[in-house]
This record gives C-alpha cells, structure tokens and sequence, in this order.
C-alpha cells in the first residue's frame, strides 16, 4: 500500500479543524489590522533563497528541495516564505510608493529536516510581512497584532524574546569582539562553530550544542556593540513593549537561522504546555528588499508553524470549536420534509447547522451530536410540527425548552 512521503501529512479530522479554525482566526485578526492576503507560487528560482536566507544558513545549506525541472531551470519548493513575497512585491512593482504595504500568506513550506513533533518537510506557516516602515511603532503594531491573534485563540503563557543585531555598518564591531573572545576559548567550540566563525560568526551564538552553549558564558553581545541609532531603536522598541503589556525578555543569543534581518529579531515561546518551546519567529530586514533587485525598502514581518501552533492548541483546548454547532433532528416522515423547508430557511438566513438526514431513532443522532461536540439541538417531531414549536436541547447543561417555529431563525442568529 502506498504511503505519503516521509515528513508529508494529509491533514485531516480534528487536526484540519484547528488549521481551519486557525485559518479563520488569521484572516479576521489581520483583516482588522489592513493586512491583505498575498499568494505566491511554492517554486521559486533557487538564487532568490540563496541571496536572501543565506548561503551559510542550515536552510539554504541542507534543507532545500532543489531540482532541474523539465525546462533546465534550477528551482526550489520554497522554504519559507519571506523571500517570495518580496520577490513578487518588486515584480509587481508594490514597492514604489511611499505607502506601507502589509501582506498575510498562508501556505506550505518544505524544509528537508530531521522529523520531531511537529516538525515536518512540509509544514505550515502563517506570516504577516509590512513594507515601507522603519520605525518601533510599526514594529509594536505588527507584534501588537500577533498578540492578539494568538490570545484570540486561547494562548495565554506567551513570552516575546527578542534581540537586536544591528546593521551591517554596526556588525564589524561585534565580529572583531566575538573572534577575540572565541580565540581565547577556541578548543571549546566544535567544529560547526569553528567554519561558522568565518563565514557568519552570529551562527555560533545559534549553535545546538551544548558545550558550545556553556563556552559562550560572558561572550560579547549585540546588543553592547550597536550604532547609536539601532541601540535608540531597541530602547524605544522595549519601552513600547512595555506600554502595551507584552510580556517580553531580552535573549542576547538570539539570532535566528536565516541571514537577512537587521535590528529587531524576536521569538514568541509559549509555556502552555508546560516546557517552554518556539512557536515562531520574525524581525526587521531592512536591507532584503534592495539585495534582490527591488528599491530601498524597510520591512519587519515574522511568521508562525501552524502545524506546532495547532498541536499546542488541541493540547490545552480539546478540539477545536464545531463550525456548524447545532444539529436538527426530524422525527418520523412529515417532519423529515418540514425540516428540510426549515433547514433551508435558516442556511438562507445565515445560521451554521447540521441536518440529520438518516432518519431512524433519536438515541442514535444523539450519540453523533455528542460525538461532532454539536452545541444545540433542534428536535422536530409531530408533537412539535401540531404545536408549531421546536425542542430545543443545550448540549452543555441538558437543558431542554420549546421556541416557536417561526423564531428559531431570529434565536439562533442571535445566540
Ligand atoms: P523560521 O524561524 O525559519 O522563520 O520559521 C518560522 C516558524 O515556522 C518556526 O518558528 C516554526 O514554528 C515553523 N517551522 C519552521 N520549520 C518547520 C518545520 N520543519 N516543521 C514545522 N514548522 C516549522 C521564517 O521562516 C521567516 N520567514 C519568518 C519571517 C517572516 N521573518 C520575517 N518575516
């Protein structure tokens, strides 16, 4: 029997509801704020993620799906999604006004990882990308955003860990500091470290390993060697944090696995589940725009795995809320039409619902209303049809009422 590739899911069943209810969330929380959907292809010329990501980051080294298609082209099915999504901007010519421009995506990513939980080769992202802004507040807003979108969904221990690293006027400074304190402990690094020291010594700060970790202890930081203007920049972005009760914490060693960010680099952990862990990532690329051909344009932008997100999510909430939360029941043959009309009535008039269509005994809908976490049950049997009402059966208390037919629709809309 045939298997899906390993690291590729089909999503399905209660998983696909969190994405769906994830989805939802996303495009109403960001709607709000005047972002606007952008969908670009999964391939992408290879040089695109080469120039942007980075030569010397994992992603571009070891992680691509890369391939000649039929035509000769070398491409790559895209890993992340920052680097498309300026890639169309420039193309599209979206970058020429003064005017900010904010874009959300949803899509597939394809990293070619190791598999732990809730990490796959193809995974999930959500992202939110704004163009033409350069200053703290627009970065308070877009962080302001992705608060209220994940609190929205019931996340409730979130702590945003951020860092600055500079500019690359301001990033010499650091690297001559960095390569004098790794010399004087250089026997302690692996040798990852030793090759990350020549080609990006921000990677060391990164390194998993755990004697490299612990060798760090007291190593320079960004933060101490920035140019006055991204050290005002970082106070004034920690200040506003500050106003707006976002729970934040400096991480000197943040640096993040992609080449392109400037300034502010942030994570947000959650500890809903106990152990602290990433949900996802983000920072300011002033410089991207410009390296792959377009004008000079700020950007800050992050984007979140929705496959962790919904993991975490089923965890702490159960399964995610039912999209059509009442079920109506007919009894018996005459109503099994009326609830037809009524059904139709209520879809016209917007009401989400369910329509039992099996016919057969009223135990058994009831053991899949309670099965589908149904809210509210409508039963229409020919008592009911003769009084012109409906029961109406609450699923969470067993509180049972009767409603005139003719208000069931302006009830539910109302609920
Ligand atoms: P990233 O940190 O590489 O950043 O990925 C962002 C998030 O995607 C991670 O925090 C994680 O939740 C999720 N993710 C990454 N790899 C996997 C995987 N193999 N399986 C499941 N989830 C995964 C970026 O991709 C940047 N483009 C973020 C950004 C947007 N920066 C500025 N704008």
């Amino acid at each position: 029997m045939a298997q899906s590739v390993k690291g590729m899911r089909d999503l399905l069943g209660a998983e696909l509801r969190w994405f769906q209810h994830i989805e939802e969330t996303a495009r109403r929380v960001f709607g709000r704020h005047g972002y606007g959907e952008i969908r670009t292809p999964i391939l992408e010329e290879l040089e695109v993620f080469k120039r942007s990501v980075g030569e010397s980051s994992d992603i571009v080294n070891k992680e691509m799906y890369e391939f000649t298609d039929k035509g000769g082209r070398q491409v790559v099915m895209r890993p992340e999604n920052t680097a498309g999504v300026v890639r169309a901007a420039i193309q599209h010519k979206l970058l020429l006004s003064n005017d900010p421009q904010l874009f959300y995506y949803i899509g597939q990513q394809f990293r070619f990882e190791r598999m732990q939980a809730g990490r796959y080769r193809q995974f999930w992202q959500i992202g939110a990308e704004s163009f033409g802004v350069a200053t703290p507040e627009s970065e308070a807003e877009s962080l302001l955003m992705l608060h209220g979108f994940l609190t929205e969904l019931g996340l409730k221990h979130l702590v945003f860990s951020i860092n600055s690293v500079g500019t690359p006027a301001s990033r010499p400074a650091f690297h001559a500091a960095f390569r004098t304190f790794f010399s004087a402990r250089s026997e302690q690094f692996c040798e990852d470290c030793h090759r990350r020291l020549e080609s990006n010594p921000l990677r060391v700060l990164d390194c998993k390993n755990e004697t490299c970790q612990r060798a760090l202890a007291g190593h320079p930081t960004l933060t101490d060697h920035l140019d006055e203007a991204s050290a005002r920049h970082h106070a004034r972005l920690k200040a506003l944090l500050t106003e707006l009760s976002i729970p934040f914490e400096e991480n000197p060693r943040l640096v993040r696995g992609l080449d392109y960010y400037t300034r502010t680099a942030f994570e947000v952990l959650s500890t809903d589940l106990g152990a602290q862990s990433a949900l996802l990532g983000g920072g300011r690329y002033d410089g991207l725009v410009k390296l792959l051909g377009g004008p000079e344009v700020p950007a800050f932008g992050w984007a979140i795995g929705l496959d962790r997100l919904a993991m975490v999510l089923q965890q702490i909430r159960g399964d995610a809320p039912c999209t059509t939360p009442v079920l109506l029941i007919p009894l018996g043959d005459r109503a099994a039409t009326a609830a037809l009309k009524l059904a139709r009535t209520l879809w016209d008039a917007g009401v989400a619902l369910q329509l039992e269509t099996r016919g057969g005994a009223l135990k058994k809908a009831m053991a899949s209303a309670n099965r589908m976490g149904i809210q509210t049950v409508l039963i229409l049997g020919d008592g009911e049809l003769d009084g012109d009402i409906i029961t109406v059966k609450h699923m969470a208390t067993g509180a049972q009422e009767s409603w005139p037919l003719g208000e069931v629709a302006m009830r539910l809309v109302a609920h």
